[in-house]
């Protein structure tokens, strides 16, 4: 991970540091933000607390990752946002970095892929690819060339399609292994 800061411990976001991560994306992101499409699915799904990452420097929360368990069209997903450094923190590694930490988590979840609304020229720089427009619904209008997904092991973004919708009902890989452990020690 290759930021410029020795000192930065990253950690899963807590309850206390609600404040802080609403006031980081406040800054970042303005009044806007409540009426993107994002924030529509955030409100059916909202932030996964053992997904979502706060970075930290001495007793100040300098950046914001926060993730939510999706599905798209009924397959499990991650969807990551908003992700915010403090101004004067920015340029120095701190934003990739806590994309590492959120991808990494997502993936030792047992997750396949982390969608998200983004500017493009920075996620492409991070692994993430644009979508075939029309592919992949938001719940309200989403620029289709700001729509782009992380793929987490091979083939993740085969077939990847339909409505943006909240995960109940639906497990991911990990949830679905457990459960059928479960089944076969049961059966035998
Ligand atoms: C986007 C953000 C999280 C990146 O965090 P960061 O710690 O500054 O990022 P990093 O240090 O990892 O990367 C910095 C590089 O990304 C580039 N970059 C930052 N934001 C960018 C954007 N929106 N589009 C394209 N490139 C961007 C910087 O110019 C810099 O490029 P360089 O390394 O060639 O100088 C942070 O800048 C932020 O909170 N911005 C406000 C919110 C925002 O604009 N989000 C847009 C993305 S949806």
């Amino acid at each position: 991970m290759m930021h410029q800061y020795p000192d930065v411990r990253f950690m899963p976001e807590m309850s206390v540091h609600s404040d802080v991560v609403a006031e980081i994306s406040s800054e970042a992101f303005g009044p806007g933000r409540f009426s993107r499409a994002a924030e529509r699915v955030r409100e059916m799904a909202g932030h996964e607390p053992s997904l979502s990452f706060v970075a930290s420097l001495g007793d100040a929360i300098v950046g914001s990752v926060r993730q939510s368990r999706i599905a798209i069209g009924g397959r499990p997903a991650v969807m990551l946002g908003p992700l915010a450094v403090r101004p004067p923190f920015m340029g120095r590694g701190l934003g990739a970095a806590l994309l590492d930490v959120a991808a990494r988590s997502a993936r030792e979840a047992g997750e396949t892929v982390i969608l998200l609304v983004g500017d493009p020229p920075y996620y492409l720089a991070h692994g993430y690819v644009p979508l075939p427009t029309g592919s992949v619904l938001m719940p309200g209008p989403a620029d289709p060339a700001r729509l782009l997904a992380l793929p987490l092991c091979a083939g993740a973004l085969e077939g990847l399609c339909g409505r943006v919708t909240g995960r109940e009902g639906i497990r991911c890989r990990k949830e679905a292994v457990g459960l059928l452990g479960d089944i076969r020690v049961a059966a035998g």
